[in-house]
């Protein structure tokens, strides 16, 4: 069946060749879908089986949110109490979660990962990566996988997120069960490892060595690099080719060099900073340097409890001296590229049909209506999973 998005006012197709500029802009547009892809952008008025009427809005591709923690139990909202009257925010919380996660029923993590995936969806992502990382051992780990792969097709093997209370200055034995037996049955459901390299988590020998683990299982890497403080985390991520090194809050000049000359993306998570009162990234330093940047959201209960890209997009604008037009492009095809994904992040012909319609008539709206329902309609692979097909009122 084929699907036309159409009268849309300003349309975002990621695609230079197709528009204006770097986010590949039309004007008075229409997006041809048949099945789950995009087969062509053409003026108004293109004619197909539906018809979903953006009348006048601004459509973007879906937001590609290649960073979360969506399958979990429980909250730390008395952390997040604690953290604003100035305690600092530290590696160990993750424990807290590690035990509700186990304590909770299979059916429990399923249904609330879906219900968080629905309210990404209200936000207009359209495709998320999910880590594991609260469960630890080597069944807990497969479940939340298990979990993650109802939900999407980039999971991420976390077994590295925390030195478990049973290994308890045993570090280098835990990071021998991740490295074998764990990853053994984890990689089968798998696309990613992933590892916290961070002073309380794992160091960068710990690090370098879960990598390379995962390297020969089939597994691409990524890192938690550079979140709390200075770290060699970037420079493992690098010199691992790794897709992504993640947060990257604290960025020496050395750290920017090796981003650049690299294609490991530097993945953005505001939100984490905004939660734990830290320093923002200097988001504006690494586009300047040549970095290839994300931004995600890092939905997680312990330092970022919230999968909305634009509340990501407005602190990159705001805190990390972005354009609205970069912090939208990391946002998307920089979440795709951060997943090394072709198929995402744009709407040319060939890509999933994933995309959001905004209540709004410019994407300048995701950043200037902070905190607001700019999200009018979301698709994913061509289909209608929020809002509906009437007409807009913006
Ligand atoms: O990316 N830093 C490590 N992992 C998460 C936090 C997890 C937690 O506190 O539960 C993060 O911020």
């Amino acid at each position: 069946m084929t699907t036309v998005v159409d009268r849309i006012g300003l349309l975002v197709t990621n695609a230079p060749e197709l528009g204006d500029g770097p986010l590949g802009l039309r004007h008075d547009a229409a997006v041809v879908i048949d099945g789950a892809e995009v087969v062509a952008v053409e003026a108004s008025g293109a004619v197909a089986d539906r018809r979903i009427d953006a009348d006048g809005a601004c459509v973007i591709p879906g937001f590609v949110d290649s960073h979360t923690h969506l399958v979990f139990a429980g909250d730390r909202a008395g952390e997040f109490v604690e953290r604003m009257a100035g305690r600092p925010y530290a590696a160990g919380g993750i424990a807290t979660t590690v035990a509700a996660t186990r304590a909770a029923t299979t059916a429990e993590l399923l249904a609330t990962a879906r219900a968080r995936l629905h309210d990404a969806w209200r936000g207009g992502t359209t495709h998320v990566e999910i880590k594991s990382g609260y469960g630890l051992d080597v069944e807990e780990e497969r479940r939340g996988l298990d979990v993650a792969a109802e939900l999407t097709d980039d999971t991420t093997f976390l077994g590295a997120h925390l030195v478990p209370p049973d290994f308890a200055g045993r570090s280098d034995a835990y990071v021998d069960l991740v490295c074998t037996s764990m990853l053994e049955r984890c990689a089968p459901v798998a696309r990613w490892i992933d590892v916290f390299c961070e002073v309380g988590a794992f160091d960068a020998d710990q690090a370098r060595t879960v990598l390379r683990a995962g390297r020969a299982a089939g597994l691409g890497g990524r890192v938690h690099a550079n979140q709390l403080r200075p770290g060699p985390g970037v420079r493992v991520a690098v010199e691992s080719g790794a897709a992504s090194a993640d947060h990257c809050t604290h960025l020496t000049d050395a750290d920017l060099d090796a981003l650049a000359g690299s294609d490991t993306v530097a993945t953005f998570l505001p939100i984490a900073d905004f939660c734990t009162r830290q320093p923002y990234p200097p988001g504006r330093r690494a586009v300047d340097a040549g970095v290839s940047i994300a931004l995600a959201s890092n939905c997680n209960p312990g330092s970022s409890n919230s999968t909305s890209l634009p509340l990501a997009m407005a602190l990159a604008v705001r805190e990390m001296g972005l354009t609205i037009e970069e912090a939208l492009l990391a946002a998307t095809a920089g979440g795709a590229r951060a997943l090394r994904r072709a198929d995402l992040g744009c709407l040319r012909p060939g890509a999933r049909a994933d995309l959001a319609i905004l209540d709004a008539p410019s994407y300048t709206h995701l950043a200037y209506r902070p905190g607001m329902p700019v999200v009018a309609a979301t698709l994913v692979g061509g289909e209608l999973v929020w809002g509906d097909e009437g007409s807009r009122n913006y």
